[in-house]
């Protein structure tokens, strides 16, 4: 039988097509101090989100297959595009618990005052039928108009570490100022890379909108999954977490830094 302790000693992985899932890593790290996690980042084959299905499930199932080698206890998928592309099908593959992340629409509609909202997400996001079915009831309401934002080029400005560079900016206003002219007063951030654009936002748009990251929710929905396979880890004091990438190197190491706000080294990623 399987050693029930051991397993709760094992880490979690996190994985996203780049640092993105940092803004859900660290949510996790709040909600789960004792808890050790591998973060898998895939920036030599990012972005994923402007790429066909079966790009970003093979991308993912190197990427699953080499945290399973791991030891992983509990997977998270710290990337809306990887949800709504591959998320039933490991669900389908593997046994331990796989938690995603997808545009919080519903919190956002519980917000908005003016009934306007704009979902900023990667363009396969917007596209999948994931997000499709979890919009489009919420569309048929007179009383809520829900503004689609694909936005191209948002990720890969992140992972320069161009956080409110001129080209940031530009695709901001190129993304997002329509939904400021129409009144939205409330920003899905459907896309783990957009938390850290969120000064940026908050300029373009005014420092009256709400923006709406689900990273909170995902560490509870976490929290709770590993609860009840009793896999929270209740020995140790504090977790340890390993950052790798592939096509890791030293400017990716630096921006690795500035989000984490600590001067952790990113080792290869090779899958
Ligand atoms: N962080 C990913 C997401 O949440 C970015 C996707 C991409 O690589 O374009 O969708």
């Amino acid at each position: 039988m399987e050693n029930l302790s051991t397993r709760a000693n094992a880490p979690i992985g996190i994985l996203d097509s780049g640092l993105g899932g940092l803004s859900v890593a660290k949510a996790i790290q709040d909600a789960l101090p004792r808890e050790s996690f591998i973060y898998s980042a895939d920036c030599g084959y990012a972005p994923w989100g402007e790429r066909d299905d079966q790009y970003v499930n093979d991308r993912v199932d190197r990427i699953v297959s080499y945290l399973l080698d791991r030891g992983i206890k509990a997977l998270v998928i710290a990337c809306n595009t990887a949800t709504a592309v591959s998320i039933a099908r490991l669900r389908r593959r593997h046994t331990i618990p796989i938690i995603g992340i997808e545009p919080a629409v519903l919190p956002a509609v519980k917000q908005t005052k003016t009934g306007t909202i704009a979902v900023l997400a990667t363009p396969k996001t917007i596209a999948s039928e994931k997000y499709r079915s979890l919009s489009a009831p919420l569309k048929e309401n007179p009383a809520l108009q829900i503004i689609d934002c694909p936005a191209p080029g948002l990720m890969q400005c992140v992972e320069a570490g161009e956080f409110s560079s001129p080209k940031t900016m530009a695709l901001l206003h190129r993304y997002l100022d329509l939904p400021a002219n129409k009144g939205a007063d409330t920003v899905v951030l459907g896309c783990t890379h957009y938390p850290f654009l969120s000064a940026a936002i908050h300029q373009v748009m005014g420092s009256h909108v709400t923006l709406i990251d689900p990273a909170p929710a995902v560490a509870r929905q976490l929290k709770h999954r590993l609860e009840e396979t009793h896999l929270l880890n209740e020995e140790a004091l504090c977790g340890s977490q390993e950052f790798l990438a592939s096509d890791a190197n030293a400017e990716r190491e630096k921006v690795l830094q500035r989000l984490w706000q600590d001067n952790v080294t990113l080792e290869a990623l090779r899958v």
